[in-house]
C-alpha cells in the first residue's frame, strides 16, 4: 500500500461515489480457489471453462450439477475474510458505495456489503434450466446423482450463474456500468481481467476520469492502464486502506 501516494491516499478518502470491483482472488483467503489455482481434489482433471458452459450442462448435466454443489459446499464452509469485512466497513463511510463482483459466493453479502452487484450470479440460487425461475430448498430429490427437476416443467435444475457464452444480468450489468461511469473512484481487486464484457468495468471508469486502484500479488493486462497498481494480497491490503483512509 506504501506505493499509494498521498494525491491518491486523499482522492480515496474524499471519494463520494465508489466502486470495487472484484474477483475470485477477493475470496482467495478464505479458502474458495481461484479459476487460476489448480482446482484441488476431485476436480483437478477439470478445466472451470469446460463446466462453466451450456454445453456441458446438456452433455453431462450430472457432473456439472456436482461440480456446483462441490463449490457450494465449500463455500458453505468458509467464512469471508478481512478484506470482505474491511469492504463493509468503508461502505458505511461513502454516500455511494458499490460492490462490482464477478464472484457467486456471496460473501461480500455475508460479511455485510448491501449493494452487491453480481455480473456472473449466484451458485446458492438454484433455477429451472428451462423457465428460468428461482427454485427455492427443499429442492426435489436428486435422482442417480444428476440435478434434481424442476416442480412445474421436470427440466432439470441449475444453478443461477453465468455460464459462458451466455449473456450476464440485465439489471446488474446496467448497474455497474452506471456505478462505473459516475465513481470517482474503483478499484480492482483480485481479478485477472480478462474475462469480457465484466473486464471492460475498470476500463470504462478510466475512460470516465476515475482514479483506479489495482490491487493483486500479480501484473494484470489492467496494471499498466490504472492510476496506480499494488501488489498485495486483498485480505492484507484493504483493511490497511480503509484504516489509513479512517477519519482521524
Ligand atoms: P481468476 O482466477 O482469473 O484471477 C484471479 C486473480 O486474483 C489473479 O489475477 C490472481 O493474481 C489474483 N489473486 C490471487 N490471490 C489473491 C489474493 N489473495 N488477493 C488478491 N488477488 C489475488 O479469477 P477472475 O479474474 O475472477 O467467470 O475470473 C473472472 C471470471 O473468469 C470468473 O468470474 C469466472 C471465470 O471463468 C465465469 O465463470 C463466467
Amino acid at each position: 500500500m506504501d506505493s499509494l501516494s498521498e494525491g491518491i491516499i486523499s482522492q480515496l478518502a474524499g471519494a463520494r461515489s465508489l466502486v470495487v470491483f472484484t474477483g475470485a482472488g477477493m475470496s482467495a483467503e478464505s479458502g474458495v480457489p481461484t479459476f487460476r489455482d489448480a482446482q484441488t481434489g476431485l476436480w483437478a482433471r477439470y478445466e472451470p471453462s469446460d463446466l462453466a458452459t451450456p454445453e456441458a450442462f446438456a452433455r453431462d448435466p450430472a457432473l456439472v450439477w456436482q461440480w456446483y454443489a462441490w463449490r457450494r459446499e465449500l463455500v458453505a464452509g468458509v467464512e469471508p475474510n478481512a478484506g470482505h469485512q474491511a469492504l463493509a466497513t468503508w461502505q458505511t463511510r461513502v454516500k455511494a458505495f458499490t460492490v462490482v463482483t464477478q464472484n457467486v459466493d456471496g460473501l461480500h453479502q455475508r460479511a455485510g456489503s448491501d449493494r452487491v452487484l453480481e455480473l456472473h450470479g449466484n451458485l446458492h440460487r438454484i433455477i429451472c434450466s428451462s423457465e428460468g425461475m428461482e427454485v427455492r430448498d427443499p429442492l426435489p430429490p436428486v435422482a442417480e446423482g444428476g440435478p434434481p427437476r424442476c416442480p412445474q416443467c421436470a427440466a432439470p435444475l441449475r444453478p443461477d450463474v453465468v455460464w459462458f457464452g451466455e449473456a450476464l444480468p440485465e439489471r446488474a450489468w446496467e448497474g455497474a456500468m452506471q456505478a462505473a461511469a459516475r465513481a470517482e473512484v474503483l478499484l480492482s481487486v483480485g481479478t485477472s481481467g480478462l474475462v469480457h464484457p465484466a473486464a471492460g468495468i475498470p476500463l470504462l471508469a478510466l475512460q470516465h476520469g476515475a482514479v483506479v486502484v489495482e490491487i493483486n500479488p500479480e501484473p494484470t493486462p489492467l496494471s499498466h492502464q490504472v492510476t496506480a497498481s499494488v501488489r498485495g494480497t486483498a485480505a492484507q491490503v484493504l483493511p490497511a486502506l480503509v484504516e489509513r483512509l479512517a477519519p482521524r
